[in-house]
């Protein structure tokens, strides 16, 4: 029994996040929730919609709504997505939470106490029509580089250099267009990142050891690049307000906390909306003060990583205060979609909400999972994706379910079928599955998701197998103690995998599970070497019921609908 603390980078606000945003955090996050919920761990796993920054009023602006609203709806349209994918977050908080804005003010406070934040004056582009101070990239002009005219002031995208507001060519607004622009200078808030690089240095030295290639390599690259002082700051409406007691001018100024730096710290503000929520509930801070018990384990794609194992440990570090830092870091490549990355500003690939009304989660789950690009961008297709679901989940899993018993229900009525006893086919069945769930299980400890959904397959496949060998079908023209035995081992194999299928397909592994009447309600435990070496689950007699079809097939039709529909070329 350990307790593990458990978040998966915040989905942003402005919009419903597509697959890849999924299976690079929140889902491999639920999957290993789930499981360690069913090997008696306790887990909390937190989420939070990321409200703050000019994105957000942006598009509350375009939507014609006020930035509040907009996101409160943003919010639950998102929350609603994730349940409908069955993920299993303890709490689902917001950035723009009452808990966040205090938390990160005494964040501030603290940092400040100990000399790592200092106020400067910078010059910034100032939009007159607009009534605001415009982030680099929110200013358009022609890249001075190569003539494209719609670059933005922090790079260019046709060219890719790195731009300066002031290189470009014609500068305007790119919120309203406006030519009206000015440099002023404004006063900001610094964190002095340059003082604490050792230190973050020294932590990653040794704390991140055990991380995955791909989070510590880009962690070092960064350190290496250098640790620059950042403005923590911002000057918008829409944000966590500069504590007044400790900047009385700048938070008179309206001077708001800059997205990055107030999003990390609501994975502890969204722990405290949690406990806050429930009296019942342990203490947030059990969760994340001295926690030393706890196991911290993090979600992201990779162009999170930096935020996550330099900067975030960096603010930690200097609030000289024991805040529980992360001990893992599981990072995710990109999931492309046909010839390029998916994208939310450009609509290209498969939105979340869109995946939902093709198919059930549990479809999207195993495949995004069992394709997780862990190892190296992975790139999505209808074809794979027609193929994995057709042939693991319709053929290998549903088929092996329905055939078993529906069979077995035309032969031997509605109950487990007792049979002979168990022979030497049933032990070698036995100890090949207590191999596969002990390699399943060694592959989910090590959070190596593809390889487990690549064991979780083999289970499958071994039942197959068993049933092909023994061939109830013709065994029972002879030996109908026989037969009956076969059934009766095929459908311990049925609860097996309602059982350990939980992490990846839970909606199927309850469907699975409640094929049988003696089985409980609720969230399922594990099974241990010995359980699984006897086969033994479901008595004989219970009775039990056949399921509908578990996983229908993808046609050739369906595929060509989806194709058009999505624009797969
Ligand atoms: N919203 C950010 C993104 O979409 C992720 C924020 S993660 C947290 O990339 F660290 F800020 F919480
Ligand atoms: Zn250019």
């Amino acid at each position: 029994m350990a307790r593990h603390l458990i978040t998966s980078a915040l989905p942003y606000i402005n919009g419903i996040k597509h697959l890849g945003n999924m299976v690079g955090s929140m889902l491999p996050a639920d999957v290993y929730s789930r499981y360690l919920r069913q090997r008696g761990h306790e887990v909390l796993y937190i989420c939070a919609t990321d409200e703050h920054g000019t994105p957000a009023e942006l598009a509350a602006k375009a939507a014609g709504q006020s930035v509040e609203q907009f996101c409160a709806e943003q919010h639950d349209a998102q929350k609603a997505i994730y349940d409908g994918f069955a993920l299993s977050f303890d709490y689902f908080g917001r950035s723009s939470s009452q808990q966040n804005r205090e938390i990160t003010q005494e964040f501030a406070r603290e940092l400040k106490a100990n000399g790592f934040i200092e106020e400067r004056a910078i010059r910034q582009v100032y939009s007159v029509a607009d009534g605001r101070f415009l982030p680099d990239r929110y200013i358009e002009g022609t890249c001075p580089h190569c003539g494209y005219d719609k670059a933005r002031g922090d790079q260019c995208e046709n060219c890719t250099r790195l731009l300066d507001p002031t290189d470009l060519i014609n500068p305007r607004s790119a919120v309203s267009g406006s030519t009206e622009l000015e440099v002023r200078e404004t006063t900001h808030l610094f964190l002095l990142q340059s003082k604490l690089a050792d230190e973050v240095e020294a932590w990653i030295e040794e704390h991140g050891k055990d991380w995955p290639t791909l989070a510590s390599s880009i962690a070092r690259k960064w350190l290496t690049e250098g640790l620059n002082d950042r403005a923590i700051t911002r000057d918008l409406d829409w944000g966590v307000p500069v504590p007044a007691d400790v900047w009385p001018e700048l938070a008179a100024q309206g001077k708001v906390f800059y997205v990055w730096f107030d999003a990390p710290i609501e994975y502890i503000g969204a722990t405290k909306e949690w406990s806050d929520a429930d009296p019942a509930r342990r203490d947030w801070k059990s969760w994340w003060y001295e926690a030393t018990d706890v196991r911290y384990t993090e979600f992201m794609a990779k162009d999170n990583v930096p935020f996550h194992t330099v900067m975030f440990p960096a603010t930690q570090l200097g609030t000289r205060a024991p805040w529980k830092k992360v001990d893992y870091v599981k990072a995710f490549n990109w999931l492309n979609y046909y010839g390029g990355k998916f994208s939310t500003s450009q609509k290209h690939g498969i939105f979340t909400d869109a995946a939902l009304e093709l198919l059930p989660a549990d479809y999207w789950r195993y495949f995004l999972m069992a394709n997780a690009p862990e190892s190296d961008d992975t790139s999505f297709s209808w074809e794979l994706f027609a193929t994995t679901v057709n042939k693991d989940l319709a053929d290998t899993l549903g088929n092996f379910v329905n055939r078993v018993l529906s069979f077995s229900l035309k032969r031997f009525g509605d109950t487990v079928p007792a049979g002979a006893e168990p022979g030497e086919a049933e032990a070698a069945l036995g100890t090949e599955v207590a191999a596969l769930i002990a390699e399943y299980q060694a592959q989910l400890d090590s959070l190596q998701f593809r390889k487990a959904a690549q064991a979780l397959r083999a289970l499958w496949s071994a039942g197959n197998v068993y049933l092909e060998t023994k061939a109830p079908w013709l065994q029972i023209k002879t030996d109908e103690a026989g037969a009956a035995l076969t059934l009766r081992t095929a459908m311990q194999l049925i609860h097996l995998y309602g059982v350990l299928s939980a992490p990846f397909i839970p909606a199927t592994s309850a469907a699975m599970r409640a094929v049988f009447a003696s089985s409980e309600a609720g969230e399922p435990g594990w099974v241990s070497e010995e359980q699984a070496t006897a086969l033994d689950f479901v008595a004989a007699g219970t009775s039990f019921t056949v399921p509908p079809v578990l996983f229908a097939k993808i046609t050739e039709d369906d595929l060509a609908a989806w194709r058009e529909r999505f624009g797969a070329q």
